[in-house]
């Protein structure tokens, strides 16, 4: 697998990293842990660099489960952890709110890197912005331990631009990680452009939509109790099936492009800017490879051919039905992420490119809309649109 640069300082990773919250909880039951070590093994065999955890998954059993497994291989990989929640005494809870007293942040890096077993935290990340903390101390204590050789770089996760850039002064920041995927476009507005002038890293987290990206998770499916996707309103049947059209369109994508959806959900990702490296989790091998398969160069050098070609004017006009069809299908759910997957379905990743991006959307008027959607609605594979011009 091909590098990347975190940030314009920062560590070379593999492409596509590996978040390993789901190798001891989060969703379901947790898996065995001795095939999770073999599991984490194979990821390093295949090319994977950059291995994501934290404190507070588990608590504790996730960092001594990954640094179990990649003791051997210490000197290959790159390991994220996270501070920054407090964790309830009495172990009923895992989390009861966030604490990034500096006090606090240095107990957690001696912890760990015990449990990591490794002599320096290669990227130390803020897990949540703690209110009550100011940001310049959070990043003095980092600052403090990077002094004393325990940790490596500082990282951010959930931060807003305001917060970045005051950590930034004071310590440099190499990634933020927040989620973001097709259907979680938040970082777009202001983080990323943020992240670009700054020479930040972004390490987007539930790249996949925590698994409703890759098509197979439906309105019909259930989960154990165990699973955290019982409690996020995203994961309710009636959002699930009003979501539904979007996986559909990353399906037929895919069969074009001869992908899976969860490859075109990462490519895409991918193709957004150099500097971003998703880590889609998983705890099977051959999903691994699958998710691993997205950054592969043939896939890539498509997403290039689609940066350099110029938008022609047909294609423009079979947006606008792409676009105004989706909308109409999908009133229920997100018109703008329907918006975006449909400008992908005729240009790939089209709205990373400014220009090209506002010429078509200059070209779809409300009124645009509900007529073409009507045609489009009726006979799908018929309709002609003629740019305005
Ligand atoms: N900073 C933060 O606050 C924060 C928050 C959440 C997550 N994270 C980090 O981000 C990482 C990734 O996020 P995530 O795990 O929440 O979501 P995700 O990567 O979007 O999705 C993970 C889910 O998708 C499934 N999956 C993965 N690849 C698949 C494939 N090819 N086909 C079908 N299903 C597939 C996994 O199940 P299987 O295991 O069964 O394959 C798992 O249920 C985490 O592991 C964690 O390290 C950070």
């Amino acid at each position: 697998m091909q590098k990347r640069r975190l940030g314009t300082r920062g560590p070379e990773v593999s492409e596509v990293g590996l978040g390993c919250m789901g190798t001891t909880s989060s969703y379901g039951p947790a898996p065995d842990r001795q095939q999770m070590i073999l599991f984490l093994r194979s990821a390093v065999e295949l090319g994977a660099t950059f291995f994501d955890t934290a404190e507070a998954y588990g608590p504790f059993v996730n960092e001594e489960l990954v640094g179990e497994a990649l003791a051997p291989f210490r000197e290959q990989v790159v390991i994220a952890t996270k501070f920054g929640f407090e964790l309830d005494p009495t172990g009923e809870r895992e989390l009861v709110g966030v604490d990034s007293r500096p006090e606090h942040i240095k107990e957690v890096a001696e912890g760990s890197l015990k449990r990591l077993n490794v002599d320096a935290i290669d990227l130390f990340y803020q897990h949540r912005v703690d209110p009550d903390v100011p940001i310049e101390d959070v990043a003095g204590a980092v600052r403090d331990l990077i002094g004393e050789g325990k940790v490596k770089h500082f990282g951010l996760s959930e931060a807003a631009v305001g917060t970045i850039r005051r950590a930034h002064a004071v310590q440099y920041v190499t990634a933020v990680q927040s989620e973001y995927s097709l259907w979680t476009r938040g970082p777009e507005a202001e983080v990323l452009p943020t992240l670009k002038e700054l020479g930040i890293g972004f390490v987007p987290f539930s790249p996949l939509g925590r698994g409703f990206l890759t098509g197979k998770i439906d309105a019909n499916t259930t989960f154990d109790s165990s699973d955290f996707r019982t409690t996020l309103p995203r994961f309710t049947p009636t959002a699930l099936e009003a979501n539904q059209t979007l996986v559909d369109l990353l399906s037929k994508i895919g069969s074009r492009k001869g992908a899976t959806p969860a490859q075109i959900a990462l490519a895409w990702l991918l193709g957004q800017q150099p500097w971003i490296v998703p880590i889609p989790g998983t705890t099977k091998l051959e999903r691994l490879e699958e998710n691993i398969g997205a950054a592969e160069p043939a896939m890539l050098r498509e997403l290039e051919r689609v940066r350099t070609e110029g938008v022609t004017e047909e294609e423009v006009a079979r947006a606008r039905a792409y676009v105004a069809g989706s909308l109409a299908m999908d009133r229920r759910s997100n018109a703008r992420h329907a918006w975006y997957l449909a400008f992908y379905e005729v240009v790939g990743v089209g709205w990373d490119f400014p220009d090209r991006y506002a010429r078509a959307v200059e070209m779809v008027t409300a009124a645009d809309v509900q007529a073409v959607a009507q045609q489009y609605l009726a006979r799908p594979t018929t309709v002609v649109l003629q740019p305005r011009r």
